[in-house]
């Protein structure tokens, strides 16, 4: 077999993947529909579930798509004509979310907040008072576009307080950063194969509480594809998803979370932690400055101020770190100049040390340090 390049991606997913969970996709040709397939989907669902509540209480629904796909299923399923939902907005995925409501023309209230700062709660839960007929929230667990962590624990106590259906983007922060749906009160949870659990790309999760779910039977469909509640209904039957599934892929996402299980969620956060320190040091070291407060950092994508040099160009950055094996990523905030550098997937803090040394060669090559 063939060596596999291994290339250090430092955006935010598709992530660094271990030869082994490459190779898992090089596998017998078969039919999905086949009992055998069948199988490993339903140990796909029932692995993604555990790491996040009780089986007999929560599913997975699981689809071929990416991550938006998900997260566009959940709020096109499950928030009748009758129902509005409150999105909390601090960053490019939270003004996502208000795009696809605004698509399926679903009532939708926005609480925008800061990118950089905290959610203010007192000001959610007015805004929640004040508004009539409210039935859903929808927020991102870590916004990628800045590396801040959202208090999801707090928002959803608030919730519980005002009967309202928590709706939770966790794509970048699922299978590192650990959640407890039942205590959290979330009732749907989204995320998808190629971030923190290390798979390929292709297959996106909706983790949902069963009896709420149930209670969506009713919504006319808004998706034929993505509809929630009609591919529960027959993956519960089935064991099959309604339409051709990526079929390598699962192989692949069974892998992974294999690894993910030997590793555990908190030791490969405990990982990646370690890496961002690695990295916040670092940059430190070189008097690189970054968006987010330590307090509220995911630890897992930093938002780095780029250098005000003439010289800097931030894609022939990018190029340098390419030829070298690095993939590092635009900014993506409004009012700061910023590139990001995720410490996801199968790396570790030696891989951080390495692309240091490279970023330092940049920076001199740019005559922002001296040699
Ligand atoms: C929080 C969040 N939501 C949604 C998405 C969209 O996922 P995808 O690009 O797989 O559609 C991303 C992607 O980075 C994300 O970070």
């Amino acid at each position: 077999m063939k060596e596999i390049k291994r290339n250090i991606l430092l955006n935010p997913g598709p992530a660094t993947t271990t030869d082994s969970v490459k190779l898992a996709q090089a596998c017998p040709d078969i039919c999905p529909r086949e009992q055998e397939f069948g199988d490993l989907m339903e140990y796909c669902a029932t692995e993604i579930t555990r790491f996040v509540g009780n089986p007999n209480e929560y599913t997975t629904v699981l689809f071929g798509g990416s991550g938006t796909a998900t997260v566009e299923a959940i709020l096109n399923s499950v928030i009748p004509d009758t129902g509005k939902v409150l999105i909390i907005d601090n960053g490019a995925y939270g003004k996502r979310m208000c795009q696809i409501t605004s698509v399926y023309k679903i009532p939708t209230v926005v609480f925008e907040s800061s990118s950089i700062e905290p959610i203010d709660l007192n000001a959610l839960e007015a805004l929640i008072e004040s508004t009539d007929g409210l039935t859903h929230l929808a927020m991102i667990h870590h916004e990628t576009t800045t590396g801040l962590l959202n208090d999801i624990t707090s928002v959803g106590e608030i919730c519980k307080r005002h009967n309202v259906s928590f709706i939770v983007d966790s794509m970048s922060g699922f299978a590192a950063i650990p959640v407890d749906m039942k205590a959290m009160n979330i009732d749907y949870l989204a995320a998808s194969s190629n971030k923190n659990i290390q798979g390929m790309a292709g297959i996106g999760f909706a983790i949902c509480n069963k009896a709420t779910l149930e209670t969506t039977a009713s919504i006319p469909m808004r998706s034929l594809y993505l509809n929630l509640y009609a591919q529960y209904v027959y993956f519960e039957k089935t064991h099959q998803t309604r339409f051709t599934p990526p079929v390598q892929t699962f192989y692949a996402l069974k892998q992974a979370i294999v690894e993910t299980l030997e590793e555990t969620i908190e030791g490969r956060y405990a990982r990646y932690t370690k890496s961002w320190e690695t990295l916040i040091a670092g940059l430190d070291a070189l008097g690189l400055e970054y968006l987010i407060d330590k307090k509220y950092h995911s630890k897992i994508i930093t938002s780095i101020i780029e250098p005000k040099v003439d010289a800097y160009n931030f894609n022939e950055m990018h190029d340098y770190f390419f030829e070298k094996g690095f993939t590092i990523y635009p900014g993506k905030v409004n009012n700061y100049d910023t590139f990001r550098i995720s410490n996801i997937g199968q790396i570790d803090y030696t891989d951080i040390e390495a692309f240091l040394k490279v970023l330092k060669s940049y920076l001199v090559q740019i005559n922002y340090l001296n040699n």
